[in-house]
């Protein structure tokens, strides 16, 4: 039997986070990918990690309005049946009540677009352009019922340029994000919580 931990990759958009996360976890790894699980079926990501042979689960959000309990109610039955010990938050743009949070404290990872604890919430990019900030980055942290706090794990950082857009400056991100967020996965998984950060 494989000793190895199962990581359950929650999305809700492309995946490409999702996409180097799978592809980093090769048969040395102390991890390895059970479920890839979006709140929507139109998520590009699940036909990308069908391709790749990793099951794939859809709980879509819209049915249950503003309950959000009543929705993680159901999102965590695709995790709990795939035995999941790690819980990746990739790309996943649903707020998780406390309730969630707590069934996966400690072992649940989210990657956030910005050097937290800046810039918390949405339009991270375009609001680090707006502060005149001269670098900017990518946070991976363990999740906890406040939204994008928690532990960081690990922090990668980029420059702004003059002549940066929030889109070509989130395109220059996501290049770090890429790399940062299996390196930290990789160490989590064989208990090392020593933050990482590099540029
Ligand atoms: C990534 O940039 C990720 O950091 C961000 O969404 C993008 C998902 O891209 N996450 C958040 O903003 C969470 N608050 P992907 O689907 O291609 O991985």
């Amino acid at each position: 039997m494989s000793s190895r931990k199962k990581v359950a990759i929650l999305i809700s958009g492309g995946g490409s986070n999702m996409v180097s996360l799978v592809e980093s976890m090769g048969s040395d790894h102390a991890a390895r990918p059970c479920l890839v699980l979006a709140n929507s079926a139109d998520a590009g990501g699940l036909q990308k990690a069908a391709t790749m042979g990793v099951p794939t689960a859809v709980v879509d959000h819209r049915p249950f309005g503003k309950d959000r309990a009543a929705f993680e109610a159901e999102l965590v039955k695709p995790i709990l049946a795939a035995g999941a010990d790690i819980v990746c938050l990739a790309g996943f743009m649903r707020v998780l009540t406390a309730g969630f949070v707590g069934q996966f404290q400690g072992r649940m990872l989210n990657i956030h677009p910005s050097l937290l604890p800046k810039y918390k919430g949405l339009h991270t990019h375009a609001r680090a352009i707006e502060a005149g900030d001269t670098v900017h980055g990518c946070s991976v942290h363990e999740v906890t019922p406040l939204l994008d706090d928690g532990p960081i794990l690990g922090q990668a950082t980029v420059p702004i340029h003059k002549d940066d857009t929030p889109d070509t400056l989130a395109a220059r991100v996501l290049v770090q994000e890429h790399k940062l967020y299996p390196a930290v996965l990789a160490r989590y998984a064989a208990g090392n919580r020593e933050p990482l950060s590099f540029s």
